[in-house]
């Protein structure tokens, strides 16, 4: 039996994929069809503290001091569940979690929200697990939750089962003024979770096949073109993935999209940006928000251009983040 006063406390950062992953093999495991590869930022993440407790009497989490029940809690309760099957444990606990991002539902919150988790939990339940295992333990949770344990260039190797699908860090002094500048243009909820959505482009979208074997070129494109430091060509793959997937929204049945009219400003306007040869390129997740690439001596000049366009608040520039910590 483990002590009931332990807390453990753990820091993830957020990533964002530059490769996307779209669409699971395996729902339960989360074993995806592809491998993907994101940048961990340092703006944003996850701070998370967790303690078993005997004196519980279900499972208790806060969420920014706000106690959370129905889907956001049962998904917590489950995550834990694994935690417990592995450490063999049974106490309830209570994890109390605090989102430092510039806005609400500006970045996916729930990569950096279950790689802290994972680590978090998995050392207050007793288990003293090595990255790789965590980067496991952080998948069941969220897909890409698994990339968050690790800092830097991440690739997640899709693998089969859930013994062999987990990121592994891309160590390199390459591409390391890289710059994104993160715009909230919106902070309202998703309409599709990247759950159903995906569910959606695998099941009817004819394309998915075609995305398969495409991303599998798009992963040696950008792993090559990190490790020949080519920043022109490491842009141009990610933005062209990035509408690769978002055509998998268009193509489902029924069909759906993620961007607003503001999404669709930024687009154009990086590439206004990029032909006056200020060289930038976009990339969007399962939501309106644009996160733009470029390298450090243009972020100035880019950021200025976003904030008149969509005020200042909107438009955050971060860098290269950490993997996960505890404190
Ligand atoms: O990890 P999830 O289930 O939130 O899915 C993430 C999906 C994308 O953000 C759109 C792509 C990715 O690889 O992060």
């Amino acid at each position: 039996t483990i002590s009931s006063d332990k807390i453990v406390t753990a820091i993830a950062h957020t990533n964002i994929a530059l490769i996307k992953y779209w669409g699971k093999r395996n729902a339960e495991f989360i074993i995806p069809y592809t491998g993907s590869l994101s940048l961990t930022l340092d703006q944003f993440y996850t701070q998370t503290s967790v303690q078993f407790d005997a004196s519980l009497d279900q499972d208790s989490v806060s969420i920014d001091d706000q106690l959370i029940d129905g889907n956001g809690w049962q998904r917590v309760h489950d995550f834990l569940n694994i935690v417990r099957q592995q450490s063999d444990i049974t106490l309830n606990a209570r994890v109390k979690s605090e989102n430092h991002v510039p806005t609400a539902a500006g970045l996916a919150s729930s990569a950096s929200a279950f790689a802290a988790l994972a680590a978090a939990a998995s050392r207050a339940a007793g288990m003293d697990l090595d990255l790789q295992a965590l980067s496991r333990l952080a998948r069941r949770g969220s897909g890409s939750a698994c990339r968050s344990i690790f800092g830097g260039f991440v690739e997640w190797q899709r693998g089969t089962n859930d013994s062999d699908s987990y990121a592994v860090p891309i160590e390199t002094p390459n591409l390391n003024d890289i710059r994104i500048v993160a715009l909230t243009v919106e902070k309202h909820h998703k309409p599709i979770s990247s759950r159903q959505g995906m569910a959606l482009s695998v099941t009817t979208s004819p394309y998915y096949p075609t995305w398969v074997k495409v991303v599998e070129s798009d992963l040696q494109s950008i792993k090559t073109a990190i490790n020949a430091d080519d920043f022109t060509r490491f842009g141009t793959i990610s933005e062209l993935n990035a509408m690769r997937m978002h055509a998998l929204t268009l193509s489902a049945n029924p069909d759906f999209l993620y961007f607003t009219g503001d999404t669709l400003e930024a687009m154009n306007e990086v590439k206004r940006l990029r032909h006056s040869g200020i060289e930038c390129y976009y990339t969007i997740d399962a939501g309106p928000n644009v996160k733009v690439i470029c390298q450090k001596q243009n972020a100035a000049a880019i950021t200025d251009t976003f904030s008149k366009m969509f005020g200042p608040e909107k438009v955050t520039v971060a860098q290269p983040g950490p993997g996960v910590k505890y404190l």
